[in-house]
């Protein structure tokens, strides 16, 4: 009987490759446990993704042009004129989130299982690295966007690294192709986001893959059954000898669904939400704007914003080498035992603790409250209340509190920035020598106001401050020289003796 012509044709290349003999049983013919389901998707979902961002990304290096004259338009061409471009940046975007997503999952997944556990040691390690490499990628991709949060964002970055000790400089240099963001820092953005880091990807992932199949998959952990370093190895082939099932096609159609699944939530997603940016072009004339990283880096954008400032230049240092002696250490540390996570509840802690912060933090981020609100000054007023029965004086400090950008820092009312204290009541907490001093010298993240401000500007200034008091509220006094105990004497307080010239008094228009 006469072969089907497409299995002739395969049949004859495979006398000549020999692929069915030599190749094939070593990788998707190789076994796998037969209780490997639908948890062990997510390490070829992470693959099928970098995969699609190397397509997308060749596709779109087409059009890019990595300079840092011609970058933005670029972009802007592919997402208006180029058909479809738009669609691709967008797939490419998209794509690098699910990629982020993916390998977050497995990372959570393999540990969380114990399979980082005996004799999957290395694989584990390989695994962190593929993961830095991954976020490297992102980050070197979002700066080609050289927009406004591309390029205040590599400012940040740079200054962060400019703080290790002795070799700061340098890196900075090695980084931006100079001191400063440049021409040279996107052509070098571009080499580490299109060869380098992608080459470093593949080798990587070419050295887990083998170790994937040397060391077989971990087959799901049961409670109570240990991994011990005599007997794990010759307990698990026999077992895989006995149970085990060919990759292709039992646990190769799962990854094909879960694949084709992702691929069409990513495809529909790029649709729908479009391609991200570019933003305004960069300009560092430009200082009204407030720089937003990718949502995978929002929660280091927080972690900074927040740190106290004692601490941040040594929490800047220690916390990526902490990181990575941590997850490198961490099957050595604990390579054998329990797999199950009902047997390792510090595991499961240890993770819950780490998705809740992270979330928290990347929630945080978002709207980043502590980010001054660049237009408060000139965009919001304060109800009437606030204004009302002052004097002159109080409403020169009034208006001077708007036009010199306070309110992008401070709200009142509620109304207005938040990275400095609501000063809707400051008067009862300072006293007019300490608004003064606050003023001029500032504090902490405080600027100090003193050189941009005349004396009379400070004297309006604080007289308008010194009436923020809640309604009933008197304003904070400077200790008396004589501690007499206050007698309930009508008006000895009230009216502001400390020349406040409003001469409000009890009958003074209500105030918050
Ligand atoms: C860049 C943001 C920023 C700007 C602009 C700013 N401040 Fe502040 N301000 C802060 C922060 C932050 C604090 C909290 C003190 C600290 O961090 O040490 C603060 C504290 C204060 C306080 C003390 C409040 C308290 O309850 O202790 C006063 C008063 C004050 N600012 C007045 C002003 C005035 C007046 C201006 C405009 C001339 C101004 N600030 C502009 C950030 C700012």
């Amino acid at each position: 009987m006469a072969k089907h012509p497409i299995k002739g044709t395969i049949d004859w290349f495979d006398d000549r490759l020999e692929v069915t003999k030599t190749i094939w049983p070593a990788t998707a013919g190789h076994t796998v446990p037969a209780n490997a389901k639908w948890w062990y998707v997510f390490g070829s979902a992470t693959m099928a993704m970098f995969m699609m961002q190397l397509v997308t990304g060749i596709c779109l290096a087409l059009v890019y042009v990595p300079s840092a004259d011609h970058a933005w338009d670029s972009l802007i061409y592919l997402n208006f004129h180029q058909p479809l471009g738009w669609f691709l940046r967008s797939i490419h975007f998209w794509g690098s989130t699910a990629m982020a997503a993916m390998i977050t999952i497995h990372m959570t997944q393999v540990f969380l299982f114990g399979a980082y556990k005996y004799p999957r040691e290395l694989t584990w390690v390989i695994g962190f690295f593929l993961l830095v490499c991954t976020f490297g990628i992102a980050f070197t991709g979002q700066v080609l966007r050289f927009d406004q949060d591309a390029y205040w964002g590599l400012g940040i970055g740079a200054a962060m690294m400019g703080r290790i000790p002795w070799i700061g400089p340098e890196i900075v240099d090695l980084i931006l192709g100079g001191p400063i963001l440049g021409a040279q820092t996107l052509s070098r953005f571009f080499t580490l986001h299109v060869f380098v880091l992608p080459g470093a990807v593949l080798l990587l992932l070419f050295f887990h893959l083998y170790l994937v199949l040397r060391k077989g998959i971990s087959e799901m952990p049961v409670a109570g059954k240990r991994v011990s370093k005599r007997t794990y190895e010759k307990k698990y082939f026999a077992e895989i000898e006995r149970t085990g099932v060919p990759f292709f096609p039992n646990a190769a159609k799962r990854d094909m669904i879960f694949i084709g699944i992702l691929i069409l939530v990513v495809g529909i997603i790029a649709a729908v939400v479009g391609p991200h940016g570019p933003n305004g072009p960069p300009d560092p004339m430009i200082i009204y704007t407030t720089p937003r990283p990718d949502w995978y880096f929002m929660w280091i954008f927080s972690v900074l914003a927040l740190l106290p400032r004692q601490i941040e230049t040594f929490l800047i240092m220690a916390a990526p080498v902490g990181f990575i002696v941590v997850f490198t250490c961490l099957p050595f540390w604990s390579g054998t035992g329990e797999r199950h996570w009902r047997r390792r509840p510090a595991a499961v802690i240890v993770v819950i603790l780490m998705y809740v912060s992270i979330g928290l933090l990347t929630y945080i981020g978002f709207p980043s409250p502590w980010s001054p609100h660049m237009m408060a000054g000139s965009g919001v007023v304060s109800p009437i209340e606030y204004y009302q029965g002052r004097s002159p004086l109080e409403m020169q400090g009034a208006v001077l509190f708007q036009y010199k950008e306070c309110r992008n820092c401070h709200a009142i009312a509620g109304l207005g920035g938040q990275r400095g204290p609501d000063l809707s009541d400051v008067a009862t907490r300072l006293t007019e020598d300490q608004l003064r001093r606050q003023i001029i010298q500032g504090d902490g993240n405080m600027p100090a106001f003193g050189r941009n401000l005349k004396p009379a500007e400070v004297d309006a200034l604080v007289a308008y401050l010194h009436t923020l008091t809640p309604p009933g509220e008197n304003p904070a006094q400077p200790p008396s020289r004589h501690e007499i105990p206050a007698l309930d004497l009508p008006s000895s307080t009230a009216g502001g003796t400390t020349g406040n010239s409003s001469g409000r008094g009890a009958s003074a228009p209500a105030r918050p």
